[in-house]
């Protein structure tokens, strides 16, 4: 059970425990009946079986109980959806985008985040759309799970009483890196949310990631896809696994690992490649640790998913 709880959520939550008390009270009662009708008329006791025709109390109470309770369940279901749908007057909006295979959500202000920051106790709109395919918008603590269609233009809300920091996952399959698109839900207080929100841009560790490969000139000869003629493709360096001959003549098998991926840009010579001789000058000193650890996490993560697609559509 999750403390952070707003009004839709707690409904939610309600509706639940109210659904699955009649089930297993019905289970229960129905089963207790039947062990008792089993022992009570079995052919020992009861050898000679009642000739029933029929019993009008029995027949209204098995109609009207039934009915009742399946009202009462759909009222619990309503009510709590709608609680879901209506989204508060003045709710402050947050654009919610969903892309193969991260989250993006813009603010009011024009800024950008890929963790959805949120103030303590405020209702906020979300806007959720999609770039590519059908995602999932998940948050488990906050009792949310809508559907982000193509072409289609879904609203949800959320509030939070507490503050703190939630998982957001993407709950519908879209492709090789779907469990990757996860997130964080941070919930903040007021004052601190302003300041966050008002505060300078810091570029999302994968914008800086792509904006290095571009500045040192990566793509001059590797291709994010598989269109490269002349030098390895940096697709999916994360998920690969290749038998590769070197230049001696040896068979060695790669996983293109963080160490991998700074080895080969630091001294491109230590393990060449039969037929990539010579092909790739060494980056020393150009690129520090840091960087180049950027750069790794950006490939091994899989990418720019757009070249990514279309790639493995071709393949
Ligand atoms: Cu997006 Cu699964």
């Amino acid at each position: 059970m999750y403390p952070q709880i707003f009004s839709a959520a707690r409904q939610v939550d309600q509706a639940f425990l109210i659904i699955l008390g009649f089930a297993v009270f019905i289970l229960v009662a129905v089963t207790a009946t039947m062990l008792w009708f089993l022992w009570r008329y079995n052919w020992r006791r009861n050898p000679v079986p009642t000739d029933i025709k029929g019993s009008v109390g029995l027949e209204i109470l098995w109609t009207v109980l039934p009915t009742l309770i399946v009202l009462g369940l759909f009222w619990t279901g309503w009510t709590s959806f709608k609680a879901m749908r209506t989204i508060p007057e003045g709710a402050m909006t947050v654009a919610v985008e969903g892309r193969m295979w991260s989250w993006r959500f813009t603010y009011g202000n024009g800024k950008t985040s890929g963790e959805l920051v949120i103030p303590v106790d405020t209702p906020v709109k979300l806007t959720l759309t999609t770039r590519d395919v059908i995602h999932s918008f998940y948050v488990p603590a906050m009792r949310v799970k809508w559907d982000l269609v193509p072409g289609m233009d879904t609203d949800a809300w959320i509030q939070s009483d507490t503050v703190g920091d939630y998982d957001i996952f993407c709950a519908e399959y879209c492709g090789l890196k779907h469990a990757d698109m996860i997130t964080i839900l941070r919930v903040v207080d007021k004052a601190e949310f302003e300041t966050w929100l008002n505060g300078r841009d810091e570029p999302e560790e994968e914008e800086l990631g792509l904006s290095l490969l571009e500045e040192y000139g990566c793509f001059e000869c590797h291709s994010q896809d598989l269109s490269a003629e002349n030098a390895p493709s940096l697709l999916d360096l994360g998920g690969r696994r290749e038998t590769v001959i070197l230049r001696d003549g040896t068979e060695k098998t790669i996983t293109p690992d963080a160490a991998y991926i700074r080895q080969s840009v630091r001294d491109p010579g230590a393990a060449l490649v039969k037929g990539w001789d010579d092909g790739m000058p060494p980056y020393g000193d150009e690129l520090s640790d840091a960087q180049l650890d950027i750069m790794a996490a950006y490939l091994l993560k899989g990418g720019k998913a757009e070249d990514k697609g279309a790639a493995l559509a071709d393949e």
